[in-house]
């Protein structure tokens, strides 16, 4: 059974139009938002939750106002504003593609926005409707859910979900229709337990006549976790480190205590002897352990305290990662435990 497309999709317009989520870079006229701030909270919503996103978006274009402002800035200090956000290839791209818009103007089609780095095709198609108004449907994550459910497909492919969302999508109000399906994956068409008593859509709704709208989609088998283990050495404190630019592995780009990768055939101590030695610092005691996960990789760090070594910066000046910051707070919680503790 196919869809009654202009029903589902009225309802689900209504729906949005009272109930849709109120977020910081929805403002001005529909289709016609501010392509600065649609631009950097799509990029900014690729690998980041909404909850978390809203802060990071207010933190982000506070510092840089405008694209002009964006584009100017030092790397570092994009970097530092990035913070927390994960994925700071994205916050390297968002400078490139700044001095780009700054160059030649905001682009103003799906084609134009495709071609900036760090703009794929979803997020091109998110921006474009909202930004623009054109008629591109968005496929994420969300979207894929609720057409899933709609339609009792157990497991939708990715070309027929982007197929699915184009025939319902609104031509009229495509930014609205792609806002809709998101807050409806988002707040009522939830993974584990949907609302389908607060659904604008139920009664269209295959996976609910069912009776077991939850069983759809069939979870996608998850790629393998890599462990990683890493040995740290905090050398200062935790205003002022040792810091270097990491490469490679272990969040490659942003500043971090120094550290070693623990490779399949060493033991954390020649890990530990090889960093020693590559500081030319030694060892005061270890501070303890942090974990830290990701999509694919899950790093587990030793962080030691040490002595001597190269010239300390200020922490509070570079752009660490989380796991750099939970390295810090053992150090903190340490010096809490010293002051407790008795003479
Ligand atoms: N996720 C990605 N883009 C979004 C948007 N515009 N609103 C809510 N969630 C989103
Ligand atoms: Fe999702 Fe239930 Fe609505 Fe169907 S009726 S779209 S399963 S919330």
């Amino acid at each position: 059974m196919s869809l009654p497309l202009l029903e589902v999709r009225a309802a689900l317009l209504a729906w949005f139009d009272r109930s849709g989520r109120e977020l910081p870079w929805r403002v001005g006229p529909e289709g016609r938002r501010d392509p600065y701030r649609v631009w950097v909270s799509e990029v900014l919503l690729q690998q980041t939750q909404v909850s978390r996103g809203r802060v990071y978006f207010e933190r982000f274009v506070r510092a840089f106002p405008t694209v002009e402002a964006l584009a100017s800035a030092p790397l570092e200090a994009i970097l530092k504003a990035w913070e927390g956000c994960g994925y700071y290839a994205r916050a390297r791209n968002l400078h490139r593609a700044a001095g780009v818009i700054v160059r030649e103007g905001f682009p103003t089609s799906y084609a134009g926005w495709r071609a900036l780095p760090g703009v794929g095709p979803y997020t091109a198609a998110a921006i474009a409707s909202l930004a623009g108004g054109e008629a591109r449907a968005v496929n994420d994550g969300n979207v894929r859910r609720v057409l899933s459910r709609l339609h009792a497909e157990q497991r939708p492919t990715e070309p027929w979900v982007q197929a699915r969302a184009a025939e319902l999508l609104d031509p009229a109000r495509p930014g609205a229709f792609n806002e809709a399906l998101m807050d409806l994956g988002a707040t009522v068409c939830t993974p584990r337990a949907p609302r389908c008593g607060e659904c604008p859509v139920s009664a269209w709704c295959a996976a609910f006549q069912s009776g077991h709208p939850a069983a759809f989609p069939v979870p996608k088998l998850r790629a393998a976790v890599r462990e990683v283990r890493a040995v740290a050495l905090l050398l200062g404190d935790a205003r002022e480190a040792v810091l270097e630019r990491r490469a490679g592995t272990l969040l490659g780009g942003l500043m971090g205590l120094p550290s070693e990768v623990v490779a399949a055939d060493e033991t954390e101590q020649d890990a530990l002897a090889r960093l020693l030695d590559r500081l030319g610092a030694t060892v005061t005691g270890k501070l303890g352990q942090v974990t830290h996960a990701m999509t694919h990789r899950r790093i587990t760090l030793t962080v030691y305290g040490g002595e001597g070594g190269p010239a300390r910066t200020r922490v509070a000046e570079a752009a660490l990662s989380r796991l750099d910051h939970k390295a810090l707070d053992l150090w903190e919680r340490r010096q809490g435990l010293l002051l407790l503790a008795p003479a």
